[in-house]
């Protein structure tokens, strides 16, 4: 479908909502429009949320113990060449979100920002206000996070630590890594700022599928804030659990930070 063709099928009430841009990327069918960004936007967000969601399930499998969350880390890299079809398509979908939200922003600022703030009720919350900011703060902790525990960058010692069934310690990997105060601090600071984003974004895609009503609104701000926090307390668990004594490395002191 051509650019031309897309905006035909939009609403006229849509298609007066963006200017077109004149960069290469705006000549993508989708993307030449503002309700197309919009769309994506909210469609990436959807993915992005349920992959937090799934990450979040995996990594709580360490509170079984050491041979559930091994077994599941095990299980994904048997996954092979499909985990880098999943990478890739999971790096589209960010590059996606962000390219649209940074389109979306440079089009509200050339248009009337007063317009925008009155007619959009979700955009007054501190949560609103901040989604660029926590949006851009929470990718430098995701390349931190790549860097710290799927490369082990930090320490790279922890790539060679296996169980006693053959597999790569992730287990022991975490614990180590969380008897860091400082690292803990981070994590914990870093999945804040996520649902400070999350809390503002759930209920924003809603109101951009057209899913909510003035009447609807505040029960899916609630929701989304609802849905938001659960997702903090889950990961934040891990490195307080750590920290705490809950979770601890059965044999010694995995601490990489004391020893
Ligand atoms: C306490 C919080 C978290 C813990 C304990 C944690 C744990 C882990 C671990 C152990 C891995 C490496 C898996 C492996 O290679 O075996 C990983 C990878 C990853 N994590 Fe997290 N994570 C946390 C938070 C997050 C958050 C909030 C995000 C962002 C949405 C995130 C995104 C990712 C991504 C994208 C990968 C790379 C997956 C891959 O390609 O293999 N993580 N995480």
């Amino acid at each position: 479908m051509s650019s031309t063709a897309h905006k035909e099928s939009l609403s006229p009430s849509n298609q007066s909502q963006g200017k077109d841009s004149a960069c290469c990327l705006c000549s993508l069918p989708l993307l030449s429009s503002s309700i197309g960004r919009k769309w994506i936007v909210a469609g990436t967000g959807i993915l992005l949320v349920l992959f937090v969601i799934g990450h979040l399930l995996g990594n709580l499998t360490i509170f079984p113990g050491p041979d559930w969350i091994n077994a599941y880390a095990e299980h994904l890299q048997s996954l092979g060449p499909f985990l880098w079809v999943i990478r890739l398509i999971l790096l589209t979908i960010v590059g996606l979100h962000i390219t649209c939200t940074i389109l979306l922003w440079h089009e509200n600022r050339i248009a009337n920002p007063k317009k925008y703030a009155v007619e959009n009720t979700l955009k007054t919350t501190i949560y609103a206000r901040s989604m660029r900011l926590t949006g851009l703060v929470f990718i430098a902790f995701v390349i931190f996070h790549l860097a710290h525990l799927t490369w082990q960058g930090f320490n790279p010692e922890t790539r060679t630590w296996v169980d006693a069934e053959g597999r790569h310690d992730v287990y022991r990997m975490l614990i180590a890594a969380f008897s860091n105060p400082f690292i803990s601090a981070f994590y914990i600071l870093s999945v804040g700022l996520l649902a400070m984003h999350l809390s503002h974004g759930i209920a924003s895609l809603f109101q951009t599928l057209g899913l909510t009503s003035a009447k609807l609104r505040p029960l899916f701000e609630r929701g989304g804030r609802i849905v938001a926090w659960i997702i903090f307390a889950g990961y934040a668990s891990i490195p307080l659990a750590v920290l705490l004594g809950i979770l601890r490395y059965p044999h010694a002191s995995a601490c990489s930070f004391c020893h």
